[in-house]
């Protein structure tokens, strides 16, 4: 085959869909950036015409990165309007849109009589959406990527209609996601085959597959559509995604790397860069990467039982085929002390891929040195949590000034918190089922919220009895969910400051109005 496959991450856009992953549009910035020091070959940025902040994100990532980046858009002139504008100022930008094909998609989503009455006009209707939409993106770039929504189900004649329609109206690359992660890998492949033979015009385009992990299948289905022609794969950085996620961006660029005497394939990825890639998303989202993950879990690389050990000591290669070190997963212990200075601080920030400005090094500088006398040794994951926390720049509406709790075993758990609002300082008290939910209550109080906490969850950052302990709410009014998070050497204020997080993110969106509906109409 020997071609190069372009690699599309969606990290941003579908990973960012990823239940209780919400990112900000620093965060997202950040992440652009590290991507390009992947490189990928696509950052998807966003779905601009969806919400204020993802238009701003979109914008913002493609002033950042030197890469091609791509705003997503319904097959509609709104939305694909509201892309170009937040791309605009780019010189090579690629607009993506999208619409149903499958006849569930088609029926449901486009129920309603002005798109037709049977299934047969409403895909005739569907037809002339994708050309219009198409040809319309074009007028702003061309760059125009089309996807026919759940292919996977879709009929795969009227598929080929679809496509070639598409590549009539001036797409350069046509997608093919299996949206519900429903199909088999040969099967997958057996689509993209028929599809080249069926599309007259298919060798005008890339062929790109975009695909969902619901089956656990995503990857091998990527694989399968390149062993059939697709040039272009989509995925993200830890297969985040909608439901059971994305094909994971590591495994299909290790798979071909590692492979390679069989695909013949490369890519253009910087694969040392994979694991602070990985560590960052993971780090900024708050989704914890299993384990047993392939490439990228921590024991990826570690062999528990005696008789691997042994092998492995005389020659690696008995039972690993991937160097840790290949991926930039050191196994060298960088550990900084509390004497290690702010030079040493930024030296390893930037090994680990973030480039704070001097505001957020600052910040990070002194909550480094505020790190208590029990915590001796700072490691990689205590400064990403650090630089998760700057990053992260809410607008900061309640801050916690102090904190006391009483607990055990024989006594009754209470909490008193100080909260400093614009309004000034109010001091509040509660007793609960334990130290955690006592401030929380009192917290409540002191503010008059009344969130349900949907999850709750903590971990230690690193090992030994020094480590900071990460903690993760998630927490619900009305339909809307957000997330909070927080870190300490001490839980309870970790738990605090989590919960904190959370109404602060709660009230910036109150603030910004940033809402979902402000997605028009009936389809989706
Ligand atoms: O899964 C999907 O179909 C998508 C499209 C918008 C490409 O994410
Ligand atoms: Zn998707």
């Amino acid at each position: 085959m020997q071609d190069n496959i372009i690699i599309f991450d969606t990290t941003l856009r579908d990973g960012e869909q990823s239940p209780g992953a919400s990112l900000n549009v620093p965060e997202k910035v950040e992440i652009a950036r590290q991507l390009a020091r992947l490189g990928v070959d696509i950052i998807e940025a966003g779905f601009p015409v969806s919400s204020p902040v993802q238009f701003d994100a979109v914008k913002q990532i493609s002033d950042s990165v030197d890469v091609t980046v791509a705003g997503l858009a319904r097959a509609v002139e709104g939305d694909i309007k509201a892309a170009y504008d937040a791309l605009r100022q780019s010189d090579h930008f690629r607009i993506h849109t999208f619409i149903g094909t499958s006849d569930i998609h088609i029926k449901e989503k486009f129920r309603d009589d002005r798109y037709g009455k049977s299934l047969k006009a409403k895909r005739k209707t569907i037809l002339q959406m994708t050309r219009d939409a198409v040809a319309y993106a074009r007028t702003f770039t061309d760059d125009v990527e089309f996807s026919a929504e759940d292919a996977g189900r879709t009929d795969t004649s009227y598929l080929a209609e679809v496509l070639e329609a598409a590549i009539e109206a001036g797409a350069t690359t046509v997608n093919i996601p299996d949206t519900t992660g429903y199909t088999m890998p040969a099967e997958f492949g057996a689509k993209i085959a028929t599809l080249r033979e069926q599309v007259s015009n298919i060798n005008k385009v890339v062929i790109s597959a975009h695909c969902h992990n619901d089956l656990g299948l995503a990857v091998a289905n990527s694989l399968a559509a390149i062993q059939n022609g697709a040039r272009q794969v989509e995925c993200t950085i830890n297969g985040i995604g909608e439901r059971a996620g994305n094909a994971s961006l590591e495994e299909i660029v290790m798979a071909l790397k590692v492979r390679e005497d069989y695909w013949g394939s490369t890519t253009n990825i910087n694969v040392k860069e994979i694991f602070n890639t990985s560590k960052m998303v993971s780090a900024f989202t708050g989704l914890i990467v299993q384990p047993n993950k392939a490439i990228v879990g921590d024991n990826a690389f570690s062999h528990e039982a005696g008789i691997h050990q042994d092998g492995v000591l005389k020659n690696s290669q008995t039972y690993e085929i991937i160097s840790a070190d290949l991926i930039g997963k050191s196994h060298t212990r960088i550990v900084l002390g509390r004497h290690s200075g702010r030079h040493g601080l930024v030296d390893r920030l930037k090994a680990l891929g973030y480039h704070p400005s001097d505001k957020e090094l600052q910040k990070i500088y002194e909550r480094f040195l505020e790190l208590p006398d029990t915590k001796k040794e700072v490691f990689d994951d205590d400064l990403r949590m650090l630089m998760g926390d700057e990053i992260h720049g809410l607008p900061e509406h309640y801050h916690l000034e102090a904190l006391q709790v009483t607990a055990g075993t024989s006594a009754l758990s209470t909490g008193t918190v100080s909260i400093k609002t614009r309004d000034g300082v109010i001091h509040e008290s509660a007793i609960g089922d334990g130290p955690v939910d006592a401030c929380f209550r009192a917290i409540d109080r002191a503010l008059n919220t009344d969130f349900r906490i949907e999850s709750y969850r903590v971990r230690s950052v690193t090992a030994g009895r020094g480590a900071q302990g990460e903690v993760l709410v998630r927490v619900r009014k009305g339909d809307r969910v957000f997330m909070g998070r927080g870190i300490s050497t001490d839980i309870i204020e970790a738990s605090v400051l989590a919960y904190i997080y959370a109404l602060n993110d709660a009230r910036a969106a109150e603030d910004e109005q940033e809402a979902a509906s402000v997605l028009p109409s009936d389809i989706v």
